[in-house]
């Protein structure tokens, strides 16, 4: 009880740290506003975090609709959930920089675009990009589906080649993007975590007496949680049999920020973050985010965990799977590792296997584009890629321990 309650507590440390290192020139919010005939359009960028996710992205355009236009969306699809009409407002957002001369200069009259729709992971196959043509006679349409099409109407705003603001004559529509979404305060996690690669993990949550509600009541507030895959966890388990049961509690609630952070926010932020298991005033079991280009790992004393794929990163709630338990120091020492060892061939296969992991990683981490340009990445393709390289991880760290044995 009392570590639920100093959960609920703003972490202002883990918020300052990243966030810091990640604000980029524009604020969409800012610049609608000095538009008011976006003001509908804008407030909802604002309340379903997509304002938040177009400043962290460098080369990007947003297809601006105007109240009535908004109006009209909102009148057509009265039941809409906040979840779905996000969907339906990230396909508005193109992952590359279209100001109103390249509109008009389009190779081959069109062009094929990715959305952030796309870049969520919930858009099944290509349903979330936009299809843009120029037509003859300067006339340039965007389409999200064959049931619609709305025109170019005017360029609001273009900082080259960071942001473009773009005012499009209606909202685009898409069955997919407008189709009912579980709200992810209603994610079953640990069903989820079961599901995607985690069981292991999600059956020592469901067990421990206030684990799994805690990660729950979490979520609204911002959650992002980490989950051991099944080959580090269930090695793992007498060491977790082996703690109290504060110590089994501590250890679970270790692996979950209360903060949302979305793969590209890991991506780009250093620095330590408190988790759920952490008492405010000691500022104990505090772990560190650290990133080099696409992998992000995350260090505690003891340990140094790879992230290896998303199960889900939907504000607030991202769940990243990792390759090892996290042992904090807290609860567990550092492996004795003085060995300055004589034997300099095996330093350097030693120092061969993060490497490995290095290079399997960056391609693991789907949905999120890496670059402006935008992958498309559906969830099935996110899952096999992750599921391809955590295999492709684990052999070469097998082989690279092969080979220390054979030296040794
Ligand atoms: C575009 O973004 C980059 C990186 O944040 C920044 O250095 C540059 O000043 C921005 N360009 C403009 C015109 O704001
Ligand atoms: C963007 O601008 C809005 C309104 O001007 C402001 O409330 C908000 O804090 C700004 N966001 C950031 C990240 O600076
Ligand atoms: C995009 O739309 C144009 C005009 O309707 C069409 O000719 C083109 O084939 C479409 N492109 C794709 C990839 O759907
Ligand atoms: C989540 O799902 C599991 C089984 O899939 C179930 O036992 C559990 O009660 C569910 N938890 C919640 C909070 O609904
Ligand atoms: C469990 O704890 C005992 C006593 O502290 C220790 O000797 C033993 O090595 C531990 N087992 C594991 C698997 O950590
Ligand atoms: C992280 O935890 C350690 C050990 O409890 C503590 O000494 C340290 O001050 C913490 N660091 C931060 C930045 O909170």
């Amino acid at each position: 009880m009392r570590q639920q309650q100093q959960l609920l507590l703003p972490h202002l440390l883990s918020l300052l740290l990243l966030y810091v290192t990640l604000s980029r020139g524009h604020n969409i919010t800012s610049i609608l506003a000095q538009h008011p005939e976006f003001s509908t359009f804008n407030h909802y960028l604002t309340a379903t975090h997509l304002a938040g996710e177009i400043n962290r992205r460098l080369t990007i355009t947003v297809l601006a609709v105007d109240n009535p236009a908004m109006a009209a969306l909102l009148t057509a699809h009265p039941g809409l959930s906040l979840y779905s009409l996000k969907h339906l407002l990230s396909l508005h957002v193109l992952v590359d920089y279209f100001g109103a001369k390249k509109l008009h200069q389009l190779t081959g009259g069109s062009a094929l675009t990715s959305t952030l729709f796309q870049a969520s992971g919930f858009a099944p196959g290509t349903a979330g990009f936009v299809n843009i043509s120029d037509h003859r006679a300067g006339h340039v349409f965007f389409s999200a589906s064959f049931l619609s099409a709305s025109a170019f109407v005017k360029s609001v705003e273009e900082i080259p080649y960071n942001l473009s603001v773009i005012q499009i004559s209606s909202a685009l529509s898409s069955p997919a993007a407008e189709a009912p979404v579980t709200a992810p305060a209603q994610v079953n996690l640990t069903a989820l975590m079961a599901r995607k690669g985690c069981a292991t993990f999600a059956g020592l949550l469901s067990a421990t007496a206030d684990a799994e509600q805690t990660f729950a009541s979490n979520i609204d507030g911002g959650l992002t949680a980490f989950c051991p895959l099944e080959e580090a966890m269930k090695p793992f388990l007498p060491k977790f049999k082996n703690l109290t049961a504060d110590g089994k509690l501590s250890l679970l609630l270790y692996h979950a920020i209360p903060v949302y952070y979305s793969v590209e926010m890991l991506k780009t932020g250093n620095g330590v973050v408190n988790t759920l298991a952490t008492d405010d005033t000691a500022r104990n079991y505090n772990l560190t985010v650290q990133n080099d280009g696409n992998q992000v790992t995350l260090r505690t004393t003891v340990t140094v965990a790879t992230i290896m794929g998303t199960l889900i990163d939907e504000d607030p709630l991202a769940v990243y799977i990792i390759d090892k338990v996290l042992e904090p120091m807290e609860l567990f020492k550092p492996a004795e590792h003085p060995a300055p060892a004589p034997a300099p061939e095996t330093d350097k296969r030693a120092a061969a296997a993060p490497k490995a992991g290095e290079s399997t990683s960056a391609k693991a981490s789907p949905p999120a584009p890496a670059g402006p340009e935008g992958q498309p990445g559906d969830q099935k393709a996110a899952d096999e890629s992750a599921a391809i390289s955590i295999g492709v991880y684990l052999s070469m760290a097998a082989a690279a321990a092969a080979a220390i044995v054979v030296v040794a």
